[in-house]
């Protein structure tokens, strides 16, 4: 594919008729594995995700190529004593990756959301710790790398909680347990995760900060 020239890329607002383009990059684990977003499945899924979710978010753009959406960035707002900061993502369809794409969108929504949002002074990304080009796209775009926090969140509807020995950095993991449990709350040790898939959740877990902070 011809290298794309980045004057092509804009920012706004996703609309309903996004859908067809949408799906192209929102229906492709690729783009979805390392962000909260189910991956969209069908058509109908898609126009339902533009109409109740990216619509109404307070601050999601579409990322577009001549205004064909061809990924996301958003920045969510915290609110009372923490409306000093916002949490930025974002993603690109895949067959773009590697053009600065996703630098040049992000770079366009810090020129944006501190006028958007006046009390904002910390604009803060999460990326996996194995997720190189997120961190890349971020240093890129000015942001400094803060710290790494360890048993953090959830991730997708899976509940998963890591051994405080491992959270703790013990050099071996084998050795530990793995708390596993569904969406509705029940909880088991299941000692018999393999090692592979340890290791895996392991790191899925540890999330990266990653700072983009005003003067004041
Ligand atoms: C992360 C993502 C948004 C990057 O988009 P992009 O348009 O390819 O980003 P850019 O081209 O602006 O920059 C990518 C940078 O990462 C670098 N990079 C890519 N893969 C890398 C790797 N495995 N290790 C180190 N650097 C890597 C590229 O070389 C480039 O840096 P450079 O310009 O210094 O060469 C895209 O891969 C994506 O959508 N991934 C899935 C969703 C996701 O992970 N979102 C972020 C969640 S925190």
């Amino acid at each position: 594919m011809a290298k794309v020239d980045l004057s092509r890329i804009s920012l706004r607002p996703f609309k309903l008729t996004d859908v067809d383009d949408f799906m192209l990059w929102a229906g492709d684990d690729e783009v979805t594995k390392n962000i909260r977003w189910k991956t969209c499945n069908s058509r109908e899924e898609a126009q339902t995700f533009i109409k109740d979710v990216c619509i109404p978010h307070p601050w999601r753009r579409s990322i577009c190529l001549d205004d064909h959406s061809i990924g996301f960035v958003s920045v969510y707002p915290w609110s009372g004593d923490d409306r000093c900061k916002a949490d930025m993502g974002y993603a690109v369809a895949s067959n773009y990756w590697g053009q600065g794409i996703a630098t040049k969108a992000i770079k366009i929504a810090l020129s944006q959301v501190f006028n958007d949002f006046s009390d904002l002074l910390r604009l803060q990304a999460f990326t996996y710790v194995d997720n190189k080009a997120s961190q890349r796209v971020l240093e890129k775009a000015g942001f400094l790398r803060e710290g790494v926090l360890r048993k953090y969140t959830y991730i997708k509807d899976m509940k998963i909680c890591l051994d405080q020995k491992i959270i703790l950095g013990e050099s071996s993991i084998s050795q530990h347990k793995f708390k596993l449990g569904g969406s509705n709350g029940e909880e088991l040790y299941d000692t018999k995760v393999p090692l592979k898939l340890k290791v895996k959740f392991y790191w899925t877990i540890i999330r990266l900060t990653m700072l983009y902070e005003t003067e004041c």
